[in-house]
């Protein structure tokens, strides 16, 4: 197995990012310090880090708008050596867009608008049906449209490839969609609405993913940002602590984690050692702002 059978099938964002000293309360305006754009959506954040940290090129299905933005998202792209042959264009809505605002410590708040992403319908899947079919690998996120991605899961379990769900951000998940996975990887607030269980201490981190297991998830990886990951597989419970590092902006932390545990398990590693892999991507990518712009490439993360 390599990267070439990878598909992650999500959104394309452009970030606008704003530093700030802390994150604004509801109603209140803050000044904030320097602004920068740079190229994110869940989606594309995970195709990126799979072919920085791959050895192949993976293949990404989303939906662009017809304009600047997406011209760009198609150079950017390609120029990390990803297969574009199935980003759509849609003729009249634009392309997504986040709002972001850092603070101080490295964390974030994030407010999307879903653009062209909100458009990628089963349609656009059905042209990409014979790619999936072959992939060894399908990953999904939740800034597309939940029928498709229940529609892309069940069309690649049926033909024998891992589903692997990131549920951000955090919608209704159907109990159908559960059962054709292979891995789901929540971070703590999603494992909490997932599984409806506070996560306080190792003990809540085991009974909400094992809660969620019992939906019908095969591997449960709960992320927990500098404490490393929660892992329910082959019922076993463990804690895979991460490398202590200082944040200067987390995001897109979890969609590196998620690119690399892919990686990780397209080269035959067990998940505990992909967990492993993804905890130290992950802690390099807190350490560098911006989204696509802080993903480490492969020289940098030992296995
Ligand atoms: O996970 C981080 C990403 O969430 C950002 O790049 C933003 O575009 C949103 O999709």
């Amino acid at each position: 197995m390599n990267t070439e059978k990878i598909v992650v099938v999500g959104s394309f964002n452009i970030d606008m990012v704003v530093r700030a000293d802390k994150l604004p309360a509801p109603g209140e305006t803050i000044l904030g310090n320097d602004f920068f754009m740079n190229s994110g959506g869940k989606g594309a954040n995970q195709v990126v880090a799979v072919s920085r940290l791959g050895k192949e090129k993976p293949v990404f299905i989303a939906k662009i708008g017809n304009d600047l933005l997406g011209k760009n998202a198609m150079e950017v792209l390609r120029a990390e050596n990803i297969n574009t042959g199935y980003v759509f264009i849609d003729p009249e809505i634009p392309t997504g867009v986040a709002l972001i605002t850092v603070d101080k410590q490295g964390e974030n708040s994030i407010v999307v608008a879903s653009g062209a992403n909100a458009r990628l319908c089963i349609e656009d899947i059905d042209k990409a049906k014979d790619i999936i079919e072959k992939s060894d690998i399908v990953l999904l996120q939740l800034e597309t449209p939940i029928e498709t991605v229940e529609y892309v899961a069940k069309l690649a379990y049926r033909s024998g490839s891992k589903v692997i769900l990131n549920p951000a951000p955090m919608r209704n998940i159907p109990d159908s969609l559960l059962k054709y996975l292979y891995a789901i990887v929540p971070n703590r607030i999603e494992a909490e609405m997932l599984s409806g269980i506070t996560i306080v201490d190792s003990n809540s981190a085991c009974a909400a993913a094992d809660a969620i297991s019992r939906k019908g998830v095969k591997n449960v990886i709960i992320t927990m940002g500098g404490s490393g990951a929660f892992v329910k597989c082959d019922g076993i419970f463990l804690h895979i602590s991460a490398e202590k590092r200082e944040a200067i902006d987390t995001t897109a932390a979890g969609d590196t984690f998620c690119g690399a545990f892919c990686v990780g398990i397209s080269e035959g590693l067990s998940v505990t050692d992909a967990v492993k892999m993804a905890n130290t991507a992950a802690g390099i990518s807190v350490t560098r702002k911006g989204a696509q712009s802080s993903i480490p490439y492969r020289k940098e993360v030992r296995i």
